[in-house]
């Protein structure tokens, strides 16, 4: 797949000094969902504000479909749909004006067809002539996106698409992203939510305080964390794990009555069964035991939390 979007060694510090994007670089493959996935405050919206050309880069270059957001702002600009986090919606008009309102503003053409598919797409064609504010939260916000698609843009921005939806409206936002993949848009959504990044994306990007940390794609990423941990609680206290142990690899808890085994679920064995059977030769007694599974999770709370 080729890159629709390159974003080269970026960087962004606001009026006050503060830097909130420092050395992004990142590539958007076409027709993929990319998931850029942060904590509050990582810099998530300013990196999709820079690439829609509402705020201005510090440093760097982005590139769209290979306009220059910059240079060449107007055609970068027309291959993008963006819905922000903040909603806004004008409450008394339809919903088939202001979708066709916003093709205008593109200074596109009139056409009905194309409003008319999105609406559908979207499950908003029985409510074409409703007025916004008749309807439903869920479907206020599919209205925005109708809306960011109104001008036939090829990219789709979608920031922070579900936070505080409840879970239902959540899941129905997720089908609507994949419907919109399947008719050959590429779609960037933020999240803060890790499910969502596990759930929707192709690929994911960890950004916290205004670094890319990790860029990979979510089959790869799952398969890394495809590690379960076993922990075997002992009859009696360890001071040190035995020699005739040591290609386990076991961790013995501070207290000495725990010792915890990973291994890979994927393999082809665990190594479990042989484990159990050298801790008895070693006069090692288990009082309990259970395994975790490691999650993505797991991986992003520590990638976040390291220095
Ligand atoms: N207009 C602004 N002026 C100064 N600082 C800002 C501005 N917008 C955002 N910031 C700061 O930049 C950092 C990143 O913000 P933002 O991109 O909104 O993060 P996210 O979307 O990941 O929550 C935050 O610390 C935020 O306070
Ligand atoms: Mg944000």
């Amino acid at each position: 797949m080729s890159s629709i979007i390159s974003v080269s060694n970026l960087s962004k510090a606001y009026g006050s000094g503060f830097k909130a994007l420092n050395g992004i670089n990142l590539d958007i493959k076409r027709g993929e969902i990319f998931a850029l996935l942060g904590p509050n405050g990582a810099g998530k919206t300013t990196l999709i504000s820079i690439i829609c050309g509402i705020v201005n880069p510090s440093q760097g270059s982005v590139s769209i479909g290979g306009h220059d957001i910059i240079r060449d702002y107007r055609a970068a600009r027309s291959m993008i749909g963006l819905v922000p986090q903040e909603l806004h919606t004008d409450a008394f008009e339809s919903v088939w004006a202001t979708v066709s309102f916003s093709r205008g503003l593109f200074g596109k053409p009139k056409n009905p067809a194309h409003i008319e598919k999105v609406l559908k797409d979207l499950s908003l064609w029985d409510k074409k002539d409703s007025k916004i504010i008749t309807l439903s939260g869920g479907m206020k916000r599919r209205v925005m996106i109708a809306k960011a698609l109104s001008h036939e843009p090829q990219i789709l921005f979608l920031d922070e698409p579900t936070a505080g939806v409840d879970v239902e409206l959540r899941k129905g936002m997720w089908e609507v992203v994949r419907t919109l993949q399947a008719s050959g848009v590429t779609i960037i959504l933020t999240t803060h939510y890790i499910e969502e990044a596990e759930e929707m994306a192709d690929r994911i990007g960890v950004i916290n305080k205004g670094e890319i940390i990790l860029i990979e794609d979510k089959a790869t990423l799952m398969q890394k964390l495809g590690k379960k941990h076993l922990t075997l609680q002992l009859q009696n206290k360890l001071d040190a794990i035995p020699e005739t142990l040591a290609a386990y690899h076991l961790e013995l808890s501070a207290d000495g009555r725990a010792v915890t085994y990973d291994y890979d679920t994927k393999g082809d064995r665990t190594g479990i069964t042989s484990l159990l059977s050298d801790l008895r030769n070693a006069g090692i007694r288990i009082s309990d035991l259970d395994t975790k599974q490691s999650s993505l999770e797991d991986i992003f709370v520590s990638l976040v939390r390291a220095p």
